[in-house]
């Protein structure tokens, strides 16, 4: 059986008994760095306080100093200094790029700190397995920052499924929908628009919904097959009369639904534009926009990651489920249909609604405590569960959630899909790669 532990609501009544204030460095103060894992510390000093920052950007560090209150000789410019030296703190976030989490990880497991990595692990099938190996090894937590499932939509499906109200899960439909802004600002215009540089989008933005899918079956997906490209956003798709960058007065940018100036000069809830400058003054963003890659056309960039993408997947004891991404939504959200042997769930997480249709019987919507924080509470969730795992509240032996072992099986997922898809969709045996990946050279 895989891991079926649940989180405690967010939404009920926490009252944490800390036994001691943990200290941290984080590793890579950029978005998730700063605006998860610092503001978190600032948000429950309590819990955690940052004692050392490694971020080769002047700029972030200097406001990792200022936010948590560090001295110069608590910032370094790489992971590589400040995991030169002996243990400095009780654990270790690790919020650098999707290239640069091995390294780190095996380094800060073997100095003996408890890791907290962000997703996913590696876009290397060996250098995952070879993480998790190293967890055991040195006796380390290595939690993955697979935030959905800390979130109280989640948790509430898990916990119904466990009840047995649906009887026996047969098939399960998942659809993740990335948004049309969304998918322009990070797969288009920003980090990860480009594999070879970041991850396949199924590892990149999908391995969260191949770990759903596998906590939610509790069964070991055994094969997988996989279609899709990069359909739109081309230059063959570019309006005759657009311009390389959204403000050289392109002719048809009022009309474009992914302009830049709309997403990050005229937003009203202004929420990208402290991802593409520190100066989020309108001068600043301008700048960004002129001179930086999120002002650039979307038929214009140097992107090459999928925009739409589906997987089907048949699990060790007979349920199926099929998953599909894709760029083009209004929204961001994931929608969910879990049909079971004695009744169907329905979810929608961004609305946080939850239907359950038990057969027979009248439907009943199911309540979801509303939690703050990205990702629906699971930005704050899994750092919470992370360090009362590393507190040892939750006993000596107990990985969590999201431990390294339970990832390995959906980065599994995500890399038997994204080679199925490259070869034409042919299907691809899970314990095939298994072996293939185990104890190889890390590739
Ligand atoms: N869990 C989630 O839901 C979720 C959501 C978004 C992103 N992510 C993942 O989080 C990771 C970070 O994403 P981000 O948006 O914060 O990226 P980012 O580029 O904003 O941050 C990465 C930081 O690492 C720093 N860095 C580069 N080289 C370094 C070195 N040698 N030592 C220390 N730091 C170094 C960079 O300067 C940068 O500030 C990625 O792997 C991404 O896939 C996870």
């Amino acid at each position: 059986m895989l891991q079926s532990s649940l989180p405690r609501y967010f939404g009920e009544e926490e009252s944490f008994n800390i036994v001691n204030q943990m200290t941290a460095i984080l590793v890579g103060a950029g978005a998730r760095g700063r605006f998860v894992y610092g503001a978190y510390a600032k948000k429950y000093p309590e819990e955690v306080k940052i004692v050392a920052v490694a971020e080769p950007d002047k700029e972030r560090r200097e406001l990792a100093a200022e936010e948590y209150g560090l001295s110069s000789d608590q910032l370094y410019d790489s992971w590589e200094q400040v995991l030169s030296i002996s243990r400095k703190a009780d654990v270790a976030v690790i919020s650098t790029q999707d290239r640069m989490h091995y390294a780190p990880t095996m380094k800060a497991l073997e100095l003996g700190y408890d890791v907290l990595l962000e997703k996913p692990m590696s876009p290397l099938p060996g250098e995952v397995i070879a993480m998790a190996e190293a967890s055991r090894r040195y006796n380390r937590l290595l939690t993955v920052s697979h935030v959905l499932r800390y979130t109280p939509f989640w948790s509430k499906i898990k916990e119904l499924i466990l009840s047995g109200s649906i009887g026996r899960i047969v098939s399960i439909q998942l659809s993740e929908n990335v948004g049309y802004f969304h998918m322009a600002h990070s797969f288009v215009r920003g980090n990860w628009n480009k594999s070879e540089e970041t991850s396949p989008m199924i590892l990149q933005k999908s391995c969260h919904d191949m770990d759903i899918l596998s906590w939610l079956m509790d069964d070991r997906c055994i094969k997988v097959s996989s279609y899709g490209s990069l359909l739109h956003f081309r230059k063959e798709n570019a309006p005759t009369s657009s311009t390389p960058r959204c403000t050289d007065g392109c002719a048809v940018e009022r009309e474009c639904p992914y302009s830049a100036i709309r997403i990050y000069e005229e937003d009203e809830k202004n929420e990208w534009n402290r991802f593409i400058t520190n100066n989020v003054t309108p001068d600043g963003v301008r700048e960004a926009l002129q001179s930086g890659p999120f002002g650039r056309c979307v038929y214009h960039c140097d992107n090459n990651v999928v925009d739409h993408q589906v997987v089907n997947m048949e699990f060790q004891n007979g349920p199926t489920a099929s998953f599909t991404m894709s760029g083009f939504s209004h929204d961001m959200s994931r929608t969910v249909q879990i049909m079971g042997t004695l009744g169907e769930i329905k979810g929608y997480m961004e609305k946080n609604e939850i239907v359950f249709y038990p057969f027979g019987k009248k439907m009943i919507e199911i309540p979801v405590a509303v939690e703050a924080g990205g990702h629906g509470g699971g930005d704050e969730g899994v750092m919470r569960e992370f360090l009362k795992q590393a507190r040892k509240e939750n006993g000596i032996d107990n990985q969590g959630l999201t431990s390294a072992e339970a990832s390995v099986q959906s980065h599994m997922m995500a890399f038997a899909a994204e080679e199925s898809r490259l070869n034409g969709g042919n299907s691809v045996a899970i314990e095939e790669m298994n072996r293939r990946y185990t104890h190889s050279s890390c590739s």
